[in-house]
């Protein structure tokens, strides 16, 4: 059989985008405590920016914010909130003017997940994470919007590709799929709900700010090696070792995927793009495959032990 190419690992950002792109910048993230968030926010220090982040876990917190600070020799700021508290959000803000003075760049990245199909989850459990990723979104941009309209400056959600593709068995006759429509994933109920209400919420920031000089964008990772995501969810792969094969270009994400097109994305490079949704999933999307196929084994058979 002919082999594959396998795509190329993603440059460091540096390597493409000037180093002092982002400096006098200040970047409110939440959720960057750790994960694909912790990766975006040191793209965007690395940059010559400074930043906040924000998360539950003042101790994880400190710590990313002094790993962070090393790596980039920027200043982070950690600050304890729960996004679902729009007090405790308000309050971050506030130490974030204090502290840096303006707010430019925001990544509303704070999210929760657990795999449950809707016989188990309770009226709290989707709730819960409702209330961390919809509700923490639009908590996280009502407490921002005055200083980005300020800056003008630029807003990324981070969403997920849960909801735009499906599961099919090896027989499915669907083939490709080569438009978005809301398909389901099993066992994420809660989330795709959640990311799809992100995904309207960042169109419409778009069209009601997009006149006073905000742009909204959404990136939607697909699957990102290393991440509580891929561990989670790609555990039933018919791919084995290799679950990148089901991917068009060969290989699972790394988080540098992510931070390079936070980066574009915040950049003047993409000063005419807003109320997108960019999808980095190495393609998979339009595969109509995904990584998992055993389907409908996987909504049959209890879950396996996480
Ligand atoms: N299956 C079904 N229900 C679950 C669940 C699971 N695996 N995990 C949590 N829940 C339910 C709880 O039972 C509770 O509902 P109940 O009151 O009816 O019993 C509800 O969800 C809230 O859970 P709780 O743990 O009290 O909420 P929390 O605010 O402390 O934490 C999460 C919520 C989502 C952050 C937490 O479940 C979690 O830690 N998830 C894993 C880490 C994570 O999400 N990382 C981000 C990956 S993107």
């Amino acid at each position: 059989m002919e082999s594959t190419i396998i795509a190329p690992p993603p440059p460091s950002s540096l390597a493409v985008f000037r180093e002092d792109l982002f400096k006098g910048k200040v970047l409110f993230c939440t959720g960057g405590g750790s994960g694909i968030c912790k990766d975006m926010t040191e793209a965007v220090l690395r940059h010559g920016a400074n930043a906040v982040i924000v998360g539950r876990k003042l101790e994880r917190l400190n710590e990313a914010a002094k790993e962070l600070a090393t790596a980039t020799g920027r200043k982070v700021l950690a600050v304890q909130a729960d996004v679902r508290e729009p007090k405790q959000l308000q309050d971050a803000v506030t130490k974030t003017i204090k502290e840096f003075g303006r707010i430019d760049f925001v990544i509303c990245g704070a999210a929760g997940n657990f795999l449950a199909p809707i016989e188990g989850l309770s009226e709290n459990a989707f709730k819960t994470v409702i209330s961390i990723d919809l509700l923490g979104t639009y908590n996280t941009v009502k407490a921002t919007l005055p200083y980005i309209r300020e800056a003008r400056g630029s807003y990324i959600h981070v969403s997920a590709t849960l909801h735009y593709k499906g599961i099919w068995d090896k027989n499915s006759q669907l083939g490709v799929v080569n438009q978005w429509v809301f398909l389901g994933i099993p066992h994420q109920a809660h989330v795709s709900a959640a990311k799809a209400g992100v995904d309207a919420l960042s169109a419409v920031i778009a069209v009601e700010e997009g006149p006073r000089g905000v742009r909204s964008n959404v990136i939607a990772p697909g699957p990102i090696a290393d991440t509580e995501g891929v561990k989670r969810l790609v555990q039933d792969s018919i791919y084995g070792k290799h679950p990148g094969k089901a991917l068009p270009l060969q290989r699972f994400g790394e988080k540098a995927d992510i931070s390079n097109a936070t980066v574009f994305l915040f950049s003047g490079a993409a000063n005419y793009i807003t109320g997108q949704i960019m999808v980095v999933d190495g393609g998979e999307i339009h595969t109509g495959l995904g990584a998992i196929r055993s389907y409908p084994e996987i909504v049959l058979k209890p879950l396996p032990k996480l």
